[in-house]
């Protein structure tokens, strides 16, 4: 059976001293009262809050994630951050192709495709983003989007590379509006992605994948979203940034699983 993963996007929000904090309070809670059902934890702060979180959940079993990467091992790219540093500050997993980043930064499947395979070559489990915006949705081509970011995240990774990766499906209109997929509709997604995966991977690995719900995910709709059989977990963004909050969602996904 797959696992729950839960895990808290910062986007960016925490520098490394609040940072420290609020994964403390999150390790703290989690050390008291490890997760039951083999639910997974993962903090994605900013890069320059990653090691602070990773000193605050040392002996947690919470996992440390990026929330961006450059597809290239060193060289002359200002600014970026390549996989080997992300690896060197703890890190095990890799938001990539967040819509935010398609959005703003302009990011391609091609470009999110050369990441995954970057990250996978370093050891890292990308956490791969995909999902439709309102306009999509409502012009019935949710599904053709869909299939055309996975497919093209997924070019020529292998079978066995397959099995390091999550997905996560945030359509674009529940991203930080308050406005939440319904279960129905989540689940009606994840199967259809499910669905793909079987066609290009087999059922075996297909049915191995987690699929994250992203999009307005609260400690009050956690459970009901959980509760869909082809959901597994969430992929949290402003929830994520109070303890509290962020823990009773981890506990829903513990109730789910
Ligand atoms: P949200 O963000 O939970 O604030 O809607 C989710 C995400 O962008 O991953």
């Amino acid at each position: 059976m797959r696992p729950y993963i839960v895990a808290g996007n910062w986007k960016m929000h925490m520098d490394p001293e609040s940072g420290r904090a609020l994964a403390s309070e999150i390790a703290g809670e989690l050390r008291r009262q490890p997760s039951a059902n083999g639910v997974q934890t993962v903090l994605c702060p900013p890069f320059l809050t990653l090691p602070a979180v990773h000193e605050a959940i040392a002996g947690s079993g919470i996992g440390l994630g990026a929330q961006n990467l450059y597809p290239q091992d060193s060289g002359a790219f200002t600014g970026e951050v390549g996989p080997g540093m992300l690896t060197a500050v703890g890190c095990t997993h890799v938001i990539l192709g967040h819509s935010e980043r398609r959005q703003y930064f302009n990011e391609s499947d091609e470009f999110i495709n050369a990441k995954a395979r970057k990250a996978l070559a370093h050891g890292l489990h990308p956490i791969v983003c995909i999902g439709e915006t309102l306009e999509q949705r409502e012009s019935g081509v949710t599904e053709s989007v869909i299939d055309t970011q996975l497919r093209g995240a997924l070019t020529g990774i292998s079978p066995d590379d397959m099995r390091s990766i999550i997905l996560a499906y945030e359509p674009i209109w529940a991203i930080g509006t308050g406005r939440t997929a319904t279960p129905e509709q989540a689940q009606e997604v994840h199967v259809f992605i499910r669905t793909l995966l079987a066609e290009l991977h087999g059922g075996e690995i297909a049915g191995d994948i987690v699929i994250q719900y992203g999009g307005s995910v609260k400690a009050d709709n956690a459970a009901e979203l959980f509760a869909q059989p082809d959901v597994d977990g969430g992929l949290i963004g402003g929830a994520s940034l109070k303890a509290d909050q962020f823990l009773a969602i981890i506990r829903a996904a513990e109730a789910s699983a």
